[in-house]
């Protein structure tokens, strides 16, 4: 947040940043016109508790703008799940849904889901394209994000053989 706040320092309109926990928005009911969640929610424990927050703070006329990774092969990944009970180290933070799990949450918490675009393939496709200029530089220029580089490669290639996608949501609550 500091860093956000750093970057607008001196301007005359500046946004206003609040910290805090997905789970818990610190927001008052019904006072948000856009909630856009982009890459984040497959770091939430418990969506179901954030979808819910997201119903409660946005307003009758507001939208959820929401783009996360997710995965129809659970068994595949449910070794990350079990990584999250370890010590911190070891601790992935990853919690992967379907996109039939969110379409099925969007309903219980009252949305009625406006948009759906899988866009796995032109996201691979940027990501090979990032890799690839990576490669080009030369590994010694990439000190300091080679593990970075390998994971970025590792989704590119779990997108490619669809055993992950991209999903983008737009959801507006029901009246
Ligand atoms: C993969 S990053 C995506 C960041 C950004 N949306 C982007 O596209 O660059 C995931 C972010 O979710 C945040 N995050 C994870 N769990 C959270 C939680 N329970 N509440 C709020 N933020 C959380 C992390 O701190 C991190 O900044």
């Amino acid at each position: 947040m500091h860093a956000a706040e750093r970057q607008w320092n001196g301007e005359p309109r500046r946004p206003v940043f609040i910290q805090g926990d997905a789970h818990r928005l610190p927001v008052a009911d019904g006072s948000v016109d856009v909630v856009f969640n982009l890459e984040s929610a497959l770091h939430y424990a418990d969506k179901d508790a954030f979808l819910s927050e997201c119903r409660r703070v946005l307003k009758p006329t507001g939208t959820l703008c929401l783009g996360d990774i997710t995965t129809t092969r659970s068994r595949l990944f449910a070794p990350l799940t079990l990584l999250n009970g370890l010590p911190s180290q070891f601790n992935t933070n990853i919690y992967l849904w379907s996109c039939a799990d969110y379409k099925a949450a969007f309903e219980r918490h009252g949305f009625e889901m406006t948009v759906h675009e899988d866009a796995s393939a032109p996201v691979a496709r940027s990501l090979a394209g990032g890799i690839a200029e990576v490669k080009q530089r030369g590994w010694r220029a990439s000190k300091g994000f080679r593990g970075r580089t390998a994971l970025l490669a590792l989704i590119e290639h779990l997108l490619r053989k669809r055993h992950l996608a991209y999903d983008l949501f737009r959801a507006t609550p029901r009246a």
